[in-house]
């Protein structure tokens, strides 16, 4: 396997810093280039970032000349064969558009997620709708292309999801528990955390209700149709460093035991499995069969931070079911999630 080379765009921040931490000793991408806003532009590494990986920052990464985020500046710094772009959603649009014009971009931001031509990846649940990327790469006359991946607190509900769908996911109601680190660095002043929990995250609710029927949904060979499920949110933000904790409630059309549903859990697996891509888990959706698990310090680091922890499943007086589920923010939900995507991108050779 020819190694691959990887620019960082927003790599100061705690996704960038997350990706770097994850692919040291990579087996197949090699980190080439850091990018960050003009405030970190012409420094070393080291002396722009506040490092707040629980692991050194890797000596090399350090001594990295960090560069503009635009193409020029990138191509010019080292040879490039993707780009992983962890940019606020606010400013990625148009930078990531010009960096697919020639490299393929795997985005951890909104900005790209819900146009038509776009894949919204989970690489466990919906491989096929890689198929998006030729039609995008025709119909905008580029020779990379833009793929991306779903908000954190979607993506581990959506992997939870998929194997219900075969007892007919009719709605879902989601309440949230999020963890400080989704909120970037230094995001959430500590006086306004502290004994405290915030009801209310900016536009989270409305991605978790949209992206969830794309990612679900139906690749018609042409377009995705979006899956054909209610679903509502709430999202909360709560005192604890990194793990997002998921309540949720489903209603299905057939009525299975709560055996049934642990084995659809259980035995759920995807392409990466299949393809045993280094970054997949041995087990996407892990079943804790304890009183009082998922909990996010115990269980945030289950398969490497890349596996789901589903606990209290429940029949439900209202709705079929409930259960919890708990996933790692910045591994599952952010960069451990972008890495696998574009493992699952090299192996099917789109990159
Ligand atoms: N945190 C999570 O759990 C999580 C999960 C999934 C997706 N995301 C998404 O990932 C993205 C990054 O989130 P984060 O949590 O890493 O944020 P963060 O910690 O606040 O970091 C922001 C990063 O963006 C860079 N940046 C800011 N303005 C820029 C500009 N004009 N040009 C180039 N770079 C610029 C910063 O560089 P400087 O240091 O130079 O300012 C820094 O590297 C967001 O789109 C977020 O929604 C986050």
């Amino acid at each position: 396997m020819r190694r691959r080379s990887v620019a960082i765009l927003a790599a100061t921040g705690a996704v960038g810093q997350r990706f770097i931490q994850l692919l040291e000793n990579h087996p197949w991408f090699d980190i080439s280039v850091l990018a960050a806003s003009e405030r970190s532009a012409g420094k070393r590494y080291k002396e722009v970032c506040a490092w707040r990986m629980e692991t050194e920052m890797p000596k090399e990464v350090g001594e990295m000349t960090v560069v503009n985020a635009d193409l020029k500046s990138v191509k010019e710094a080292g040879d490039v064969d993707l780009v992983f772009s962890a940019l606020p959603g606010d400013i990625a649009g148009p930078i990531e558009e010009s960096f697919a014009t020639e490299l393929p971009v795997l985005s951890k931001a909104a900005a790209h997620r819900m146009e038509d031509d776009v894949p919204l990846l989970i690489p466990e649940v919906n491989p096929e709708h890689l198929e998006l990327i030729p039609i995008q790469k025709r119909r905008r006359g580029w020779s990379g292309f833009i793929s991306t991946d779903p908000n954190c607190s979607t993506i581990q509900l959506a992997l939870t999801l998929k194997p219900l769908m075969k007892f007919g996911l009719r709605k879902v109601i989601v309440t949230t528990m999020q963890a400080l680190s989704g909120a970037g660095y230094p995001g959430v002043p500590s006086l306004d955390i502290i004994d405290n929990i915030i009801p209310y995250i900016a536009k989270e609710e409305e991605k978790i209700e949209t992206e969830t029927k794309k990612i679900l949904g139906v690749f018609d060979g042409e377009r995705v149709r979006l899956a054909d499920m209610a679903i509502s949110a709430s999202c909360n933000r709560v005192n604890v460093k990194d793990g997002h904790l998921e309540v949720v409630y489903v209603d299905l059309e057939s009525k299975p035991t709560i055996e049934e549903v642990k084995e659809a859990f259980r035995n759920f697996i995807g392409e990466p499995q299949r393809l045993k891509l280094p970054f997949a888990p041995e087990k996407p959706i892990i079943v804790r069969d304890e009183i009082d698990r998922p909990q996010p310090r115990l269980d945030r680091d289950a398969g490497r931070g890349m596996s789901v922890v589903v606990g209290r499943i429940r029949n439900d007086p209202v709705m079929t079911l409930k259960y919890l589920c708990l996933g790692h923010n910045t591994i599952r939900g952010a960069a451990g999630a972008g890495i696998l995507s574009a493992e699952l991108m090299v192996a099917k050779g789109y990159i």
